[in-house]
């Protein structure tokens, strides 16, 4: 639990409602959340995920792992607790975004279930949708794309998810994936299929 420092603070209730910005861009505020191994296609899926629903005329924005380590969390590594903080600091921007009206989508490895869990609390029932980026750890290894996973057997990189740090599978993701057997189309269609059918689009 992150200890909460500041003191004299007051919530303030603005006069536009999520509903009234839901309602202008005809769509739901809800978070999609991506989880897997490093090089199992969260970040492809969830940005074919948005060109999608770009072309239906659907706002969503991606909150991508590699990018957001490089500005707002670029002060944290890969121990348990920086991976911690990570996600806490996740979870309450893609809060954020969807009580803008918008389809925020996160890729990141998020290999600690208690910290998806959380993530999940900020957002309410339905509007949190946890979709397992599944892949046999043999695949990710030999997409290796960055080269990391090559390095990680060397010893080179330290606490790398699968190799030397755990990754914990969801128990009850809405949606798992697995994009060793389904193209990115495929994909791409059963998470907006999902969408549909849960009347968020
Ligand atoms: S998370 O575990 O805290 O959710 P996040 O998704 O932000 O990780 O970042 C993962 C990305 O950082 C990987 O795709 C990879 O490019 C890079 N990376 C660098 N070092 C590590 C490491 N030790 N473990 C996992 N990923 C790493």
């Amino acid at each position: 639990m992150t200890e909460k420092k500041a003191t004299n603070i007051t919530w303030h209730e603005g006069a536009i409602t999520k509903k009234d910005r839901e309602r202008l861009l005809g769509q739901k505020g809800v978070v999609i959340w991506y989880t897997g191994l490093s090089a199992s296609g969260k970040s492809t899926l969830a940005h074919a995920v948005e060109e999608k629903l770009f072309e239906l005329g659907r706002v969503s924005y991606v909150l991508d792992g590699d990018n957001i380590r490089h500005g707002l969390n670029k002060n944290l590594g890969f121990s348990p607790e920086d991976r911690e903080e990570n996600i806490r600091r996740i979870g309450e921007v893609s809060v954020l975004f969807a009580d803008t009206g918008v389809i925020a989508m996160t890729a990141f490895i998020s290999p600690y279930r208690s910290d998806r869990d959380q993530a999940r609390t900020l957002v309410p029932e339905g509007r949190f949708i946890e979709i397992y980026v599944k892949v046999p750890l043999s695949v990710a290894e030999e997409r290796d794309p960055k080269g990391l996973y090559k390095k990680a057997r060397a010893g080179e990189i330290k606490e790398f998810t699968g190799i030397s740090a755990p990754y914990e599978e969801p128990l009850k993701a809405e949606l798992v994936i697995d994009t060793s057997e389904l193209n990115v189309e495929e994909s791409r269609d059963v998470v907006i299929d999902f969408l549909t059918a849960r009347n968020l689009i």
